[in-house]
């Protein structure tokens, strides 16, 4: 029982290959989810699970999983796990901070040029056969040098943006309930600002914060009304820190110009008003989703199963 765990969704052989052999491993080897009923009867005797953002862990499944010792998430984000409950039942809960910090940071500033500059209408127009000849007044875009960008959620990630927007020469505002030392607000040339300056005055705002009860739903209406005309919204933390039908009224009705997201409220469902937007990029929430990270991911969460497993205390706890 203590070394044996399961893997409730397909993960890089490279990063399995680490498990010893003394461990024995249930691999659910598909990109769709167990069912609630599924992944508690493979979980009955097992110690770890080690799985992915589409797999829900609550007080019903601790519950009936008496012997689970940890959940290794593998992603950052851990919203899909109740750790309250997880820590009342005495379960150790990872995630997978760090060795994704920078592939998400650059897929967010992806977007954010993406939706600036207009690449999709761009590579549409290209393809509909519409470029008959150079037009003057073709997709103008805005710029992205010199501009203002405003990050709301001021971690690993979103410093990680503020780093980039340097070599842009941007000016950099953030916001975060926690405000960054000094040094580091020196190092990336940020300065801290409530979120209703840093909406007002930004060109671009990206959000890097955890979905939590506070940050549910952070972008409204009414925050939404605070930003430019021209400004750009970039979301690749989570869908639900936006109201996603106060984003399309926004889009449609010309309060911001423009979106890049990667994540959505009811993934992987999207608002209908978002799909004939020209002026919103989307994506299928692949942040991380880049070869060398996703295998370092995959073997950091395997590694905190195994950890725990082991009695020694998780490499990335979550809490
Ligand atoms: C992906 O969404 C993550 O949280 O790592």
């Amino acid at each position: 029982m203590a070394k044996s765990i399961l893997i409730s969704n397909v993960l890089p052989q490279e990063s399995r290959a680490i498990i010893p052999a003394n461990v024995e491993v249930d691999y659910h080897d598909s990109e769709l989810p167990l069912s609630r009923a599924e992944l508690i009867r493979r979980l009955q005797g097992r110690a770890g699970l080690v799985c992915h953002i589409i797999s829900t862990v609550d007080e019903e499944l601790l519950q009936a999983v008496p012997g689970l010792k940890v959940v290794a998430n593998v992603a950052v984000g851990f919203n899909n796990i109740d750790v309250a409950a997880a820590r009342r039942h005495g379960v150790v809960v990872t995630n997978t901070p760090d060795v994704l910090t920078e592939t998400t940071a650059d897929f967010a500033w992806t977007l954010l040029m993406a939706a600036g500059r207009r690449v999709v209408e761009a590579d549409a127009y290209v393809r509909s056969g519409q470029w008959t000849s150079w037009r003057w007044g073709v997709l103008w875009g805005t710029d992205i040098h010199g501009k203002t960008l405003g990050v709301v959620g001021f971690g690993r990630i979103g410093r990680a943006m503020a780093r980039r927007a340097r070599g842009f020469g941007m000016r950099v505002l953030y916001h975060d309930a926690v405000r960054a030392d000094a040094a580091v607000e020196r190092e990336l040339q940020a300065t801290a600002a409530d979120l209703p300056t840093l909406l007002r005055e930004s060109d671009y705002v990206t959000l890097h914060t955890l979905l939590t009860p506070d940050t549910k739903h952070l972008i409204n209406e009414r925050t939404l009304r605070l930003m430019k005309k021209t400004a750009v919204l970039v979301n690749a933390a989570r869908g639900p820190v936006v109201d996603e039908a106060a984003l399309v009224r926004a889009l449609t009705e010309g309060w911001i110009a423009g979106a890049g997201l990667d994540v959505f409220e009811d993934e992987p469902t999207i608002h209908p008003g978002l799909l004939p937007l020209a002026n919103v990029t989307l994506a299928p929430h692949i942040g991380s989703a880049s070869l060398d990270t996703r295998i370092a991911m995959a073997a950091l969460a395997i590694r905190n199963c195994l950890a725990v497993l082991d009695g020694q205390p998780p490499l990335t706890p979550v809490s």
